[in-house]
């Protein structure tokens, strides 16, 4: 369906700081530890957002083999409304639909209004997209309020995918540990067996942010994080920290958060349910 780019660019070249094959390069979106995104256009001005891997990663191959594999997954991907739209890639790019939004973290830094106005309809949406990418026999291993975009009118879509893996039929191992601690399960921290009910605790954490404007287990370092999550007493409800927050809610919330696995939901699909319960009254 799209050309394949120009063989010059396919190692990293900007030809003449302007073009990537085809395209034009119009602004550049953000740039992150592995990659850069740039808003692109093509000879007809349909706007891309291309990320490429940082120049200075081109031979780090622990970095190039986490960005293909990512693109990779993204390709594989079932469609969703609530995963960003994989339109090409190559060895260290990824081209995908333009999503007109910023992430949820900066969104969240500032206390933008739509997110108080879509709140109910964010939550449902991050489950879904998670659900999506889980019942396409993947895990994300990256979820957090970085990775996920939101519109002006609340439309959510799950990226970056450098971090994903099959599900595993039973819990596996990783020898790695990336991620980002403060949403990172216990079985994580612990480097323990894990599966996708990793995702499902990882949502929990930024729901609970999102509602509360609290992190449920503070702490600067990943031992501190683990203790928090370990800690006797439990972390503190939801509804202490927000009343608002409907009990049903809560408790959707808390079932994510479990420390053990067996205990948190089982898959992504019935936290989207008991979501929608939730919260649609
Ligand atoms: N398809 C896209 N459309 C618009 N902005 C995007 C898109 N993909 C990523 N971005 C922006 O770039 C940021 C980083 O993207 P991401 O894929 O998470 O790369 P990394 O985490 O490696 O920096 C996002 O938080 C978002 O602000
Ligand atoms: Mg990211």
């Amino acid at each position: 369906m799209f050309l394949t780019m120009a063989r010059a660019s396919t190692d990293s070249e900007i030809t003449g700081q302007e073009k990537f094959g085809r395209f034009n390069l119009r602004e550049l979106l953000n740039s992150g530890g592995m990659a850069d995104i740039w808003l692109v256009s093509d000879e007809r001005g349909k706007p891309y957002a291309l990320r490429r891997l940082k120049r200075e990663l081109r031979f780090n191959f622990t970095a190039r083999r986490r960005f293909s594999r990512g693109n990779e997954i993204l390709s594989k991907l079932t469609e969703s409304d609530h995963i960003v739209g994989y339109v090409e890639h190559g060895s260290d790019y990824l081209l995908m639909d333009y999503v007109e939004a910023e992430n949820l973290k900066m969104l969240f830094a500032r206390q933008d209004p739509v997110l108080v106005e879509n709140v109910a309809q964010i939550l449902i949406d991050m489950a879904t997209g998670l659900s999506d990418i889980h019942e396409s026999g993947y895990m994300h291993l990256d979820f957090k309020p970085e990775n996920v975009l939101v519109s002006r009118n609340g439309a959510v879509r799950l990226i970056d995918f450098d971090l994903a893996q099959p599900i595993p039929e039973k819990p596996i191992k990783f020898s790695k540990n990336p991620g980002t601690p403060g949403y990172m399960s216990p079985e994580q921290l612990k480097r323990e067996p894990l599966d996708a009910r990793a995702d499902i605790f990882a949502f929990g954490v930024a729901a609970y942010e999102l509602l509360t404007n609290h992190k449920p287990f503070p702490g600067e370092t990943p031992a501190e994080i683990l203790a928090a999550q370990m800690a006797p007493g439990g972390l503190i409800a939801p509804r202490e920290h927000n009343p608002d927050v409907p009990p049903a809610l809560e408790k959707a919330i808390l079932k994510c958060l479990e420390r053990e696995p067996d205990r948190r939901y089982p898959f992504s699909g019935i936290l989207v349910r008991d979501l929608q319960n939730a919260l649609y009254v």
